[in-house]
């Protein structure tokens, strides 16, 4: 049977940012985010008696390396959570660039755990979804809800997503300036171990990220843009100095990044909530009003032109379906 996954990308709002166990995927940290309508995987498997081994199609060609290597060692725990044998085909499609900052991997492995459990006969809760992400990617684990979702440390049991607000109906948009839509050269695996092993506030970065949790939630329940943003904002950049101050540094973000964050601080100057976020790459997600959009739109034509800004509105959950199409 051929099962089909569209799952949504989501930006941290709250980043995870180191893991406490590397094959587990649990996080150091509580993670918030928000699920994003304009980007999102769609994902076919179908399990084939006749195959050698896992085979990934990914944007119409076959893929190898550790991309595929991911998939398969993924597909490992569903096979035995079906407790089954073959092997798979799996055909995705992103529509988000991979690899650079826009949370392909959010969007690939939660799609990727709707469609292979369910071609493997399982049928799962959203919850049990949610903690089969995990096991892809950790940003996948919140990927499995629409609007607002959290995500929680704890055991290879415990840690899973839980929606706060799966419906958005106030006005909240993530206006994306793509700076840079390549593969960075340091994925967010590497990275957020290297941050996590090297650097010397890593302590720190764990005790403010778990003490936003609260007001980021009350925030969030206010439909307060303000403080939503400003502890975005503030949560973004104290990830990215983890990674500055790591040994040795690094860095993922250019100077067109860092433009796009101090226009962002100007329109506040003038009284408009506008904050910046930024995952692992230099594309930043200015969090925002839709009624906003035309003046930040104006601010940022002297940096990059109108094709590098995408709208992105709150997005839904996953949906699995079976056959080919969504
Ligand atoms: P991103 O910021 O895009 O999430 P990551 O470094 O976290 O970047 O993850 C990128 C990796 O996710 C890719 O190198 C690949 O291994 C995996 N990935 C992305 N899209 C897919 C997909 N559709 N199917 C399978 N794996 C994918
Ligand atoms: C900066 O989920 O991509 O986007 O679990 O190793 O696959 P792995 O990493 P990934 O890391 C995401 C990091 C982030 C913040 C976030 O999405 O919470
Ligand atoms: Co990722």
């Amino acid at each position: 049977m051929h099962y089909t996954a569209r799952a949504h990308t989501n930006i941290a709002l709250l980043k995870y940012w180191g893991k406490v166990d590397e094959a587990l995927i649990t996080p150091t940290t509580t993670s918030i985010s928000l699920t994003l309508d304009e980007f999102y995987t769609d994902t076919t498997v179908w399990f084939d008696k006749s195959l050698q081994s896992d085979q990934l199609i990914l944007d119409g060609e076959t893929i190898s390396g550790s991309a595929a290597q991911k998939v398969s060692r993924f597909l490992d725990v569903v096979r035995e959570m079906a407790d089954i044998n073959d092997k798979a085909y799996v055909v995705s499609n992103n529509h988000v660039p991979t690899a650079a900052g826009l949370a392909s991997s959010a969007s690939a492995f939660a799609a990727l755990a709707g469609a292979a459990s369910k071609a493997a006969g399982l049928n799962l809760s959203v919850t049990e979804l949610s903690r089969l992400a995990r096991h892809g990617s950790g940003s996948a684990t919140r990927s499995i809800f629409g609007g607002f979702a959290k995500w929680v440390p704890g055991d290879d049991r415990t840690s899973f997503a839980t929606p706060i607000f799966e419906k958005v109906d106030w006005p909240i948009q993530l206006l994306t300036v793509v700076i840079n839509d390549q593969p960075k050269k340091i994925g967010s695996r590497l990275g957020m171990q290297h941050a996590k092993n090297t650097a010397p506030f890593y302590d720190m970065w764990v005790r403010l990220a778990n003490s936003q949790v609260n007001d980021m939630i009350l925030a969030i329940q206010q439909h307060d843009i303000v403080k939503l943003g400003e502890l975005a904002e503030a949560n973004a950049l104290q990830m990215h100095a983890m990674n500055t101050t790591s040994v040795p540094s690094f860095n993922y973000l250019t100077d067109k990044s860092w433009q796009v964050i101090m226009i962002a601080q100007e329109l506040r100057e003038q009284g408009i909530p506008v904050y910046a976020t930024m995952d692992a790459g230099p594309n930043v997600k200015l969090i925002s009003r839709p009624e906003d959009t035309f003046i930040i739109k104006k601010e940022l034509a002297n940096i990059v032109t109108s094709s590098q800004i995408i709208i992105a509105s709150p997005g839904p959950g996953i949906k699995v379906t079976s056959g080919d199409k969504i």
